[in-house]
């Protein structure tokens, strides 16, 4: 594990909202619904902390498919079973409700927890100030309202692929208070 936690860090950094900081609070996210609905363990901490292990910043919509990748080969070389490597890979790919259509959706337990994970944290405050900053670096949105629109959308949509109660009990609290915070921000400037 010491080692997987070495080359996260080196690989993502230590941006407290995109790196190793991000990977950390997923996995402990993911290990805490684990323990709720009796996932492997060991499989859902290994996944959640390489979920993101091929992103750069841009490619938001194939970085689950490159970090599947990345994971296969950095599992490999550290002798991990075909197996357990099949069912962490696997997870890390369908951990973005973005690429479900193209994926599949997540089915195993461990699958579930991963994802459920990566959505607790975008309701949480990290993932609202992320969302606020990967928009206003592209092209897609017209302006701050837009942008503070398409937030309330995406926190919704990850509160609502939400699978299990537990997860749902960790973002509840969260998910209202940012849905209040873009409503008020958004009358402030309108
Ligand atoms: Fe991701
Ligand atoms: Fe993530």
């Amino acid at each position: 594990m010491e080692e997987l936690h070495r080359i996260v860090k080196a690989r993502l950094g230590h941006d407290a909202l995109f790196g190793y900081p991000h990977a950390l609070r997923v996995m402990e996210l993911a290990e805490e619904i684990a323990e709720s609905v009796g996932a492997n363990k060991t499989i859902v901490r290994v996944a959640a902390l390489l979920h993101d292990v091929a992103f750069d910043g841009k490619n938001v919509m194939t970085h689950a498919e490159e970090s599947a990748v990345a994971a296969e080969r950095i599992l490999k070389d550290l002798s991990v079973s075909a197996d357990r490597r099949a069912a962490i890979c696997s997870a890390i790919k369908k951990h973005d409700f973005r690429v479900w259509a193209q994926e599949g959706m997540p089915e195993s337990l461990e699958e579930r927890v991963v994802s459920d994970a990566e959505n607790v944290e975008r309701c949480s405050p990290h993932g609202l100030i992320k969302f606020i900053i990967t928009a206003s670096r592209l092209p897609t949105y017209r302006d701050s309202a837009d942008i503070l629109r398409n937030a309330s959308k995406f926190i919704s949509r990850a509160y609502g692929s939400l699978f299990f109660e537990r997860s749902k009990e960790l973002a509840k609290e969260s998910h209202e208070l940012a849905k209040k915070f873009l409503e008020e921000v958004a009358k402030a400037i309108s």
